[in-house]
């Protein structure tokens, strides 16, 4: 396999370094804005150069972002080339037009690393779908999130110094918001919601809330009533209904989530013959997220395409119920949905994830946490 390089930060670092004494994959050329030297590669400014050379096969996309990136991915395919990414916001963005090109053309599709990074959650998602239905997806998939809660949570850290350090180690994106806000999570939800369930969910429908408004006066509350926040994901479907969304979740002492540490991600699959399977590791980082991209090289010369079969646009319709615990704003529609009162803060009746989160964008300093169901 003779591969064309998309960027040399962080990952495309990690899988030149992966693959350089590897004898079936070759990293021929990268293309990069730096001025690197490197012994075994020729290193350009010109993508075109890539996309003319018959002899690379494959073009590893490691630059992040959407654009170029799109248009880089786009073009390469155009030209028969296969893709290996590790950008979960470029595939989830552009799941309905660069997985149809693939096909068109031809070519095959990998993006392992952009969920779970070293983990090898869609690769296993991938098998365990061949042999069964899967009902529910999701967990912990950010680890910069993770970071933040488990340093307030254990080190009663306040928000913004645990948000300093998760950015100091390096485990945040460029614009943290992308992970505090929970973009990051809902795109890899997304996409694993859509190899899980082949189908390709129409992101609108999918709500989302992050941790940004979290402050160690709710976390203190969390711990004094047996309770630990995490940012979860969740991904279902049942009877062709699909749902999906983000927020801020309150799980109790004897659930695995709970005791996830610092950086790492815990993702789970419930399937009808497996029951419950995790998977837990580093979601982030250099080695681990070029880990596999290097696995997806690996699994493209084994024959092994994309995951799933690519499925029609579906709408997430969120009407299942749960209770929420709601900070910093109140009005008539939360009062008469209220249980029970935890000082400044309300917990509320069971009230379906669709409606809270639509409250919530009209009481935008509102900070919700969501009641984990039994099984998350
Ligand atoms: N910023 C991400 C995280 C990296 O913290 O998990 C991988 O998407």
């Amino acid at each position: 396999m003779k591969i064309g390089l998309l960027g040399f930060g962080v990952v495309g670092r990690g899988v030149y370094d992966i693959t350089a004494d590897m004898e079936d994959i070759q990293v021929a050329k990268v293309v990069c804005l730096e001025d690197v030297q490197l012994p075994d590669a020729e290193v350009t400014k010109d993508f075109q150069s890539v996309l003319k050379d018959e002899t690379i096969d494959t073009v590893v996309e490691a630059m992040g972002g959407l654009h170029p990136a799109y248009e880089f991915v786009r073009a390469a395919i155009e030209a028969g080339k296969n893709i290996v990414t590790s950008n979960k916001a470029l595939v989830c963005s552009f799941y309905d037009e660069l997985l149809p090109l693939a096909m068109e053309k031809g070519v095959q599709f990998r993006c392992t690393a952009a969920v779970g990074g070293g983990i090898g959650w869609l690769s296993e998602l991938e098998r365990s779908r061949r042999v069964q239905p899967i009902s529910r997806v999701g967990g912990i998939m950010n680890g910069t999130c993770n970071y933040i809660l488990d340093s307030m949570t254990r080190l009663g850290l306040g928000y913004d110094e645990a948000l300093k350090q998760a950015q100091a180690l390096g485990y945040a994106e460029a614009k943290p918001a992308t992970d505090v806000e929970g973009i990051d999570t809902w795109h890899k939800v997304i996409l694993s919601s859509n190899i899980a369930f082949g189908v390709s969910l129409d992101p609108a429908t999918v709500p989302v809330t992050g941790i940004s408004k979290i402050t160690a006066d709710d976390v203190a509350a969390f711990t004094a009533h047996g309770y630990t926040c995490k940012l979860i994901s969740t991904g279902k479907q049942a009877d062709g209904k699909y749902s999906a969304y983000v927020q801020p979740t309150l799980v109790g002492a004897g659930q695995p989530e709970a005791a996830v540490p610092s950086n790492f991600n815990l993702i789970t699959l419930d399937g009808i013959y497996s029951g419950r399977m995790s998977f837990f590791g580093q979601g982030a980082g250099r080695y681990p997220t070029a880990y596999n991209v290097v696995q997806d090289c690996k699994d493209l010369l084994a024959g092994k395409g994309f995951y799933s079969p690519y499925g029609p646009k579906v709408a997430a319709v969120n009407d299942s119920e749960l209770s929420f615990y709601v900070r910093g704003a109140s009005d008539a529609w939360l009062q008469e949905r209220t249980a029970e009162k935890w000082g400044d803060a309300v917990v509320t009746k069971p009230v379906p994830v669709d409606q809270m989160h639509a409250w919530l964008r009209s009481n935008e300093g509102a900070f919700i946490a969501a009641f984990a169901e039994s099984a998350l």
